[in-house]
């Protein structure tokens, strides 16, 4: 049932304010039934019905009203400032935590004006529902993926039902962990480049170094090389073309966001024609991306003539399968859009935990720099990676704390059932990753502490001892999970393992609150450290 009483204020104001407004007019001796003043009646009525079926009927008497509304609520906006809050996702976990929620751990939170309701899921059960069993009863919401779509392309995050199916069919080969071990080589020398470039970057005289920037542009090369065998070499140029396209897309600058901001409100096939100048930017931006993979596509199709096989990265693979090089452009987009951002930001905040507990820094170097000082750079491989477990706790335990996916959202296309509760199409549901993996009762007293060593211990009979397995989703779970993230661990550690071999490193201002930006993907604002560097510890 609501549960505030302000809802019922507002409730009751809709209810009666407007037919009150249409008595007092006619009651008002001057007012005649002309037609201006017929049409003013007319408006009010319409108003009056649509707020009586969306919001009145809907929260009192629609097939959700049972579940629990959430509290906190704003006389007018509802629970946006909740919905859009700065990190998008965690303010649920106050309403959460200020709710007695059942079994179901379901939640509905309102709207501006209390209209377009969603529900919230919070218990892995419900979660494996919504993402397993009942996966294409729902897609994404369509008019944030139309946005998406022109920057990344129709490929596998865009792409819905049937059209999903087969696309993560024909693509998931190239991302089975066997396919993944062979790019790791190549991994290892990006991320010993990019200590190098640390190293060069650094200002001398304070030794104070912006991790964010850098660590971007190498997951950007990394990405390159694997899924293009292709170097973008933006480590060592930042004004590489395609890195200053993807920072616009994923740091939008102001009329980026206006433009996105009224695309949503629009319907979704005008926002390509809306004249504003975040348009204008998005769709240049957006020719320059195909035309560069437009020509790598070509160059690599005309090698592979040339030379057969060899290649182990992906667009190689993609070449040898039945996809169009229509359809491998899309892919491309996607992966250069969801497997560059992601990384970089999963690892500035794992780097920033790092910088703010010396201790688990400490002992994480121990580990990579006994390991690392058996090996020459060349040897180094996915066995290798796979030998240091405190290297790996660390790099879940940040996905954990910061999940860089904060939360994500579909809309139901048909009836369907989360435990038992009816769900009518266009219910939206609202999953946050990092709400959950912060939830006491999944993860104990200790859920907001950073602490590796939960994945270390072997009395868990679940992996970093929560109460259940999906209690943990910073790739969300499912047919729609992230198809990259065997990559993406391994992109991570080898990352994080070349830095904290190299560097020590602290907060360059320790009383710097994290300031965290993004909207589908977050990350720290910016990251600057003091940085010393240790020299390397591998075998020469
Ligand atoms: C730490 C790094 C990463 C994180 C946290 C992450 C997280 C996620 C999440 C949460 C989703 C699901 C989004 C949703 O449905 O709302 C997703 C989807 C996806 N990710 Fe990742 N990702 C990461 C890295 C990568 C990499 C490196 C690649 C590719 C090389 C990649 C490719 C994809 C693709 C293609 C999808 C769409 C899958 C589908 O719908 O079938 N991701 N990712």
């Amino acid at each position: 049932m609501l549960s505030t009483p302000r809802t019922h204020v507002w409730m009751l104001c809709l209810v009666t304010l407007p037919p009150m407004a249409s008595v007092y007019l006619l009651k008002n001796s001057h007012y005649d039934l002309s037609t201006p003043n017929l049409l003013v009646h007319l408006v009010i009525l319409a108003l009056w019905l649509f707020s009586m079926n969306n919001i009145v009927y809907e929260h009192y008497f629609g097939p959700l009203s049972d579940v629990p509304m959430a509290g906190g609520d704003w006389f007018v906006l509802g629970h946006t400032p909740y919905i859009f809050g700065n990190i998008q996702g965690l303010p649920y976990l106050k309403l959460v935590n200020n709710m007695k929620l059942d079994h179901r751990g379901v939640f509905r939170v309102k709207g501006i004006f209390h209209l377009g309701g969603q529900l919230v899921l919070t218990a892995p059960e419900t979660i494996n529902e919504a993402l397993n069993s009942h996966c294409y009863d729902y897609v994404k919401p369509p008019k944030p993926i139309a946005f998406l779509s022109r920057i990344i392309g129709n490929g596998l995050i865009a792409s819905e039902m049937a059209e999903h199916k087969a696309q993560r069919k024909a693509v998931w080969p190239a991302f089975q962990g066997h396919m993944i071990r062979e790019l790791v080589p190549d991994m290892w020398r990006k991320s010993f480049e990019f200590a190098d470039v640390i190293a060069s970057e650094t200002d001398r005289e304070t030794a104070m170094l912006e991790f964010n920037g850098i660590v971007s542009r190498a997951t950007l090369d990394i990405i390159g090389v694997s899924a293009f065998g292709k170097d973008f070499q933006t480590l060592y140029n930042s004004d590489n073309r395609l890195a200053s396209v993807y920072k616009k897309a994923f740091d939008p600058t102001p009329d980026i966001i206006r433009y996105f901001a009224t695309s949503m409100v629009l319907p979704s096939f005008m926002g390509p024609w809306i004249p504003m100048s975040g348009n204008r930017k998005i769709t240049v931006d957006s020719m320059v991306m195909k035309e560069q993979c437009a020509q790598l596509i070509a160059e690599n199709r005309a090698a592979l003539k040339e030379s057969g096989d060899g290649r182990p990265d992906i667009l190689s693979l993609l070449l040898k399968t039945d996809l169009s090089d229509e359809e491998i452009l899309d892919q491309m987009l996607t992966f250069l859009g969801a497997g560059h951002e992601t990384t970089s930001s999963a690892s500035t905040f794992a780097v920033y935990l790092l910088a703010t507990h010396p201790d688990i820094q400490h002992r994480v170097r121990k580990e990579v720099r006994e390991t690392l000082s058996k090996y020459r750079p060349e040897e180094l491989t996915m066995q290798v990676l796979d030998s240091m477990p405190y290297l790996a706790a660390v790099a879940s335990e940040a996905l954990r704390v910061w999940p860089t996916v904060p939360v994500t959202s579909r809309v139901a296309v048909k009836q369907t059932t989360i435990a038992g509760l009816n769900i009518p199409p266009g219910t939206h549901v609202s999953i946050a990753p990092i709400t959950i993996h912060r939830l006491e009762s999944l993860w104990g007293k200790d859920a907001l502490v950073f602490n590796p060593d939960r994945w270390l211990d072997p009395s868990n009979t679940v992996p970093g001892g929560s109460t259940h397995p999906l209690a943990y989703i910073p790739f969300l779970t499912g047919p729609r999970a992230c198809i990259g993230q065997v990559f993406a661990k391994a992109e991570m550690r080898c990352l994080l393992a070349t830095y904290v071999e190299r560097f020590q490193f602290e907060m360059f201002d320790p009383n710097e609150e994290l300031s965290v930006a993004g909207v589908i993907t977050i990350k720290p604002r910016e990251l600057k450290l003091r940085i010393t560097d240790l020299g390397s510890s591998l075998k020469a």
